[in-house]
């Protein structure tokens, strides 16, 4: 039963799992024909494509007949799997490093590898920290794990970070590490060319490029045919997905690829992040509202609610123009659960700047948001231009502020929902209590609910809104 996982802790369903602070170790629980020798343990940091590229370095792995553990004890291979959004990411992930050096120093066999965006942004540094890692391996380069491993394995230091501009992985099978069989990230795209002045992914991910639809449909498929019911199409900006099919001279744009997923099976919700408000077009939301297993919600990062900081940051937005696309999105779906992400006190924002921040969540009302203090990443447009000017008071202040205003405004989103009958995609046991299940809501949010007989994991069922805080929702199952 080689193909049995267990995963520790991460729930791939939760989209607030995105926090870059998160980290995860992976496991399958082995036995049997085929055992292997050697065993991988994996952490991975980072955003959900992050979580997904972990699969696809599972995959490569499980074809060189490694077998994986939660217990890093028990490794010949450790690989970290990493990010670099903030700077505070990457202190995570090097306090990790220094952590392994004593179990180098004990177990000589072990190898240590970085992967992610880390590797990407720094792997001079990496390797100049001589005893920490033995291969350094760019979110490009997981089809050299083979090679790369076999070299660092012969005493030699293991690199490839080279970026490309083709490479989606899109033949790789990856190992899905959840653990219920009801929910699958699947990678739609790769890379960014937006870059968005404060945003290191452009340099740690490359150029934008869109996987072939046929191959996303096929992976689709198999997993509604291993009994998945939920899939989200990742990529860093979905909206500016387009494949043009050599061969029957066919363009698919992200409204598309939507609709083609969609038509797969009734039962099979669909989920996607992330938008971006520049990008998301009308014939989207359309696509969104045609089909009723399109969830109706929309990551739609702002960052700022002033446009000036917007023209720094390089967005392509203005105030005005995301403020009427939220009207646009809920002219089309009344009821679209909407989040965004927001950064505090970038280069040279005012007090009366920051303001205007405030002012936009009031008048979109955001379901949930993430905040961030801005962090300077080496090398970005805004490093090499601006000045990190904002003082870190400052900057921790305003994001307090817009945290304290969202929390007033997930609280009221969360009360609007009780006495509302929600369909609810059963993903698992509450974390409480086994008594009750949790799963969420078309809108994202998550209910906790007592179970029912006949009811199972990957099942639908209506789901009475009876109490809210502003994190979770409780209900009861209707009949
Ligand atoms: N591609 C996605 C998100 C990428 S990173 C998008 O465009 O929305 C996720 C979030 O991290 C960003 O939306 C932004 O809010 C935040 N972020 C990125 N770089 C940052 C930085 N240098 N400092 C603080 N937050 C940052
Ligand atoms: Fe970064 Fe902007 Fe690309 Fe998002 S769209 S990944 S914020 S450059
Ligand atoms: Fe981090 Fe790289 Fe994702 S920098 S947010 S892991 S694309």
């Amino acid at each position: 039963m080689r193909d049995k996982i267990t995963q520790k802790t991460f729930n791939p369903l939760a989209l607030e799992k995105k926090i870059e602070e998160d980290k995860q170790g992976m496991a399958y629980s082995g036995e049997g024909e085929g055992e292997s020798e050697r065993l991988a343990y994996i952490e991975t940091y980072g955003c959900q494509m992050n979580f997904s590229d972990t699969e696809i370095v599972a995959s490569v792995l499980k074809e060189m007949n490694y077998g994986f553990t939660t217990e890093e004890s028990l490794a010949d291979l450790i690989f970290i799997n990493t990010c670099s959004i903030r700077e505070n990411a990457e202190s995570k992930v090097w306090n990790r490093l220094r952590s392994l050096r004593q179990a180098k120093k004990q177990r000589p066999d072990l190898l240590v590898g970085v992967l992610g965006c880390m590797a990407e942004r720094l792997k001079v540094k990496l390797l100049e920290q001589e005893k920490l890692v033995d291969m350094v391996v760019g979110p490009d380069a997981y089809r050299d794990l083979p090679r790369l491993v076999s070299e660092a394995g012969g005493g030699q230091k293991g690199v490839n970070v080279l970026l490309s501009r083709e490479e989606t992985y899109a033949e790789i099978a990856p190992v899905r590490l959840n653990t219920n069989g009801v929910s699958a990230f699947v990678t739609i795209m790769r890379g960014c060319d937006n870059m968005c002045t404060f945003c290191v992914v452009p340099f740690t991910r490359g150029r934008e490029r869109s996987r072939d639809w046929q191959s996303i449909v096929n992976e689709c498929r198999d997993l509604v045919e291993n009994g998945y019911k939920e899939v989200t199409l990742l990529g860093q900006n979905v909206d500016s997905y387009k494949y043009h099919d050599e061969e029957t001279g066919e363009n698919c744009s992200f409204a598309g690829l939507l609709e083609k997923v969609a038509l797969i099976h009734p039962d099979l919700r669909v989920r996607f992040s992330t938008s971006h408000p520049k990008d998301i077009t009308e014939e989207v939301l359309y696509t969104m509202a045609k089909y009723e297993n399109i969830c109706k919600y929309i990551h739609l990062p702002v960052q700022s609610g002033n446009s000036r900081i917007l023209e720094l940051m390089h967005r392509g937005y203005t105030r005005e123009w995301y403020l009427n696309k939220i009207k646009k999105i809920r002219e089309i779906m009344p009821d679209c659960g909407i989040s965004s992400d927001i950064i505090t006190g970038f280069c040279s924002e005012t007090e009366s700047e920051h303001e205007d921040t405030l002012s936009l969540m009031k008048a979109v009302n955001f379901d949930y948001s993430f905040t961030f203090a801005y962090s300077e990443r080496p090398n970005t447009p805004a490093a090499k231009r601006m000045k990190d000017d904002v003082s870190e008071e400052s900057k921790k202040r305003r994001l307090q502020a817009v945290i304290e205003l969202q929390n007033i405004h997930s609280k009221e989103s969360n009360l609007r929902e009780i006495g509302k009958i929600r369909k609810v995609l059963i993903e698992s046991n509450s974390k409480r209590s086994t008594n009750d299940f949790c799963g969420r809501t078309d809108q994202n949010k998550m209910v906790v609910f007592p179970k029912k007989e006949g009811l199972n994991f990957g099942d639908y069922c209506l789901v009475k809104i009876t109490e809210s805080s502003s994190a979770t929702l409780k209900g009861e199952i209707c009949v």
